[in-house]
């Protein structure tokens, strides 16, 4: 095509579901995000869980240590919800702006969850408190049933948990965080008109399906939770991102793990995206005809769901390409590889 752009500049994007760990990991990965987004929604899953105000402070303040020098970057913390969350700790959080929002993991949901929330009823003050101030809940969406088969599992915490949720807290804000299926793109679209649902959506999910995860082999590194559903879901992902609808909105969900845990006889779930994210997201929206509706999904709908201004400034992003980086060194034993990494994408994001 001659007339396709062939630049394209829009708003800095943030990124509103982001795993950076801390210690070597934090110190190695942080750059690759802090060059592209503006904020990221900083996930909670450390090892012990930032569960306090005063734990998720601290965590803020490795993380600005850790920024490059004069990066503008602002990480937006969360508080990790289990049975035990005190409503007065998290209240004084968002109100001293030292917490954005709250995530829910259902125990033993994913990566580092034991300590989640083991039912909603043990929980239903922290719910009314944050109902009542306005602070958002951030929700990982699956039962932990063993008994619910692992691609079921979304699908059955909509209808058991979610539902049940929205019912019994009309106004709470909620996020279903990494939506993977065609029955979360309708969910959120039957409630993201009141403005009290939105959903983040990954590009992994935008761009694998599950068999994907046996192509050729098991592909340990295309594991992630939620796990990638059928093709039909993939492609509702994808309507539903390109859309400019404002309940969807980017959220990576880059989760490194060293290449070790990842390539294991029982490796961990998470993809690491974080090295080329926008760059992703632009191949995908372009293939998809829609790199008009780019900024809405990436910049623009997440701050109007969480309240917050835009990025003041703007990224450009030019047509021809760049190799998705080799793998990333953490400490000199430990290693992550990026998805796709040694490929060519066909967007590349101009340094500043
Ligand atoms: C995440 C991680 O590694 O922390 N893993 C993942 O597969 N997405 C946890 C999570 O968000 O589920
Ligand atoms: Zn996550």
């Amino acid at each position: 095509m001659t007339d396709a752009p062939q630049r394209l500049t829009i708003r800095r994007p943030d990124d509103w579901h982001l795993h950076i760990r801390s210690g070597a990991m934090l110190r190695a990965v942080l750059p690759l995000t802090a060059r592209q987004m503006g904020r990221a929604i900083i996930m909670p899953n450390l090892v012990p869980p930032a569960v306090t105000t005063t734990q998720a402070e601290a965590y803020r303040d490795e993380i600005l240590a850790a920024l490059p020098a004069g990066s503008r970057f602002q990480p937006l913390m969360t508080a990790y919800l289990t049975d035990g969350t005190d409503a007065d700790d998290l209240e004084r959080g968002f109100r001293s702006g030292v917490l954005t929002a709250v995530k829910l993991y259902p125990a033993h949901a994913t990566t580092n969850s034991a300590h989640g929330v083991t039912s909603i009823a043990h929980v239903v003050p922290v719910l009314e408190r944050m109902q009542a101030i306005g602070m958002p809940l951030l929700v990982h969406g699956e039962v932990t049933h063993a008994d619910v088969d692992i691609f079921d599992r979304e699908a059955v915490f909509l209808e058991t948990v979610l539902t049940p949720l929205l019912a019994r807290f009309p106004r709470l804000k909620i996020v279903l965080e990494h939506i993977t299926t065609a029955e979360g793109v309708d969910l959120v679209r039957r409630h993201g008109p009141s403005g009290r649902l939105a959903a983040t959506i990954t590009v992994h999910h935008l761009m694998i399906n599950r068999s994907s995860l046996f192509a050729g082999g098991i592909r340990p590194h295309l594991y992630c939770l939620p796990i990638a559903k059928r093709e039909s879901h993939r492609l509702a992902l994808r309507r539903a991102a390109t859309s400019g609808e404002p309940w969807f909105f980017l959220g990576t969900d880059s989760a490194p793990h060293p290449i070790g845990a990842k390539e294991s006889a029982c490796g961990c779930a998470g993809i690491f995206t974080a090295a080329t994210a926008i760059e992703l997201y632009a191949q995908v929206f372009d293939e998809e005809g829609a790199l008009d509706r780019l900024e809405a999904f990436a910049s623009l709908n997440g701050p109007a769901f969480y309240g917050l201004p835009p990025n003041a400034d703007s990224i450009i992003l030019e047509r021809g390409g760049c190799v998705v980086p080799d793998v990333l060194d953490v400490d000199g034993r430990n290693a992550v590889l990026p998805f796709r990494s040694g490929e060519r994408l066909d967007w590349r994001l101009l340094a500043e």
